[in-house]
């Protein structure tokens, strides 16, 4: 099992951890008791770190989370939890993003109070907002820090530039992006820079949003959950059937190694960097088994190089967002 240390000097947490995005239905039906199995099962795996946000179902993935915890005493000092803030809405109810200080503190008082704790281990600005300098917003991260709300910082999805001028301001403890091997933009300068400075990389979707698993969502599962997914390009037709085609290849290698091809994707990403933690979401325990198998494996060069021939970068159809999904009221993650 691989744990890796959180940033600089950070705690040591697991490489895999749980999303709890998906405590929150957004790829589908789930009750509560069903996330309190994935975590029941994700603490006796050695699973130690839990990723959310206040948007998650609009604080439902916190309140899992907090009720979890409450019913379990003493389980909070064995778990990492990080969360976000950020997205939300203006005065006419469009989506936008917010990044003072006053926002993160109130939203993260929220997030606190949800989750049933006074201090989170790591609080990321979910997403930039462009008018701020980002120097400005680390500094407003760090307050929080210093008074004690949270024990470590990041953002998600900026820039290695971005990130650059934000550790000009203070240490920034971790960033989070896609990066799977559907989505490798991060290789242009993100994971080398977040290994140069010391930042923990967390790659969310690393397993392609079931892409990049034995089961991957059907279009008709895709049409009925509707939403994010419903528009998401990658499981649009003709590109869904494109993707389905192209990551068979992968899930027959799987079958040749005797591995879950989520495994195999996961074991992927953890073996970009010491500094990288994978952050998988499911509703599922037999699914998440597979994911802990990921946790596990260790790729030969060889195998790494072969799943890199199976699927080369850029074989993924489709955009990983819609126009709207990047800038407009559709996307919530
Ligand atoms: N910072 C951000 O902007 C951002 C954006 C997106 C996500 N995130 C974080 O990253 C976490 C993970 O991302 P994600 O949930 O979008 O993507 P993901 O983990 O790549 O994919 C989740 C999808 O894959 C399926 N799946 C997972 N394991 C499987 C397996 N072994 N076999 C078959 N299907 C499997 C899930 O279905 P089942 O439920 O049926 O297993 C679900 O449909 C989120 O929960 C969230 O915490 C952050």
């Amino acid at each position: 099992m691989k744990y890796r240390t959180l940033g600089k000097n950070g705690p040591e947490i697991s490489a895999l951890g749980i999303g709890a995005m998906s405590f929150a239905e957004f790829y589908g039906p789930t009750t509560e008791e069903n996330s309190f199995a994935i975590l029941s099962a994700a603490l006796e795996a050695g699973v130690t770190h839990i990723d959310t946000s206040n948007v998650y179902g609009m604080g439902r993935s916190e309140s899992a989370i907090g009720q979890f915890l409450k019913d379990n005493p003493g389980i909070r000092d064995r778990v990492h939890i990080a969360t976000k803030a950020s997205i939300t809405k203006d005065e006419d109810g469009n989506r936008c993003f917010r990044n003072t200080f006053e926002h993160f503190e109130s939203e993260l008082d929220g997030s606190l109070k949800r989750l049933g704790t006074d201090c989170v281990d790591l609080f990321y600005a979910h997403r930039r907002q462009p008018e701020l300098p980002i120097e400005e917003v680390a500094g407003n991260l760090q307050r929080l820090k210093d008074k004690g709300k949270t024990r470590a910082i990041g953002f998600s999805e900026i820039a290695p530039s971005s990130l650059r001028r934000a550790a000009t301001e203070c240490h920034i403890d971790a960033v989070q992006s896609e990066y799977s091997l559907g989505v490798r933009s991060p290789e242009m300068g993100l994971v080398q820079t977040c290994a140069e400075l010391g930042t923990a990389l967390v790659a969310f979707s690393p397993v392609g949003r079931s892409f990049l698993t034995d089961s991957p969502l059907t279009l008709e599962a895709v049409e009925e959950i509707g939403g994010f997914i419903g528009s998401n390009p990658r499981f649009q037709e003709p590109n869904y059937s494109a993707n389905i085609t192209a990551t068979d290849a992968l899930r027959a290698y799987a079958k040749e190694l005797g591995v879950s091809t989520a495994a195999l994707a996961i074991g992927w990403v953890l073996a970009q960097g010491n500094h990288v933690i994978a952050i998988p979401g499911t509703r599922s325990t037999s699914h998440f088994a597979e994911l802990v198998e990921g946790w596990n494996l260790t790729l030969s060069t060889e195998q790494i190089a072969r799943i890199e021939s199976i699927l080369p970068i850029g074989w993924a159809y489709g955009d990983r967002y819609s126009t709207v999904q990047w800038i407009g009221p559709e996307r919530y993650c």
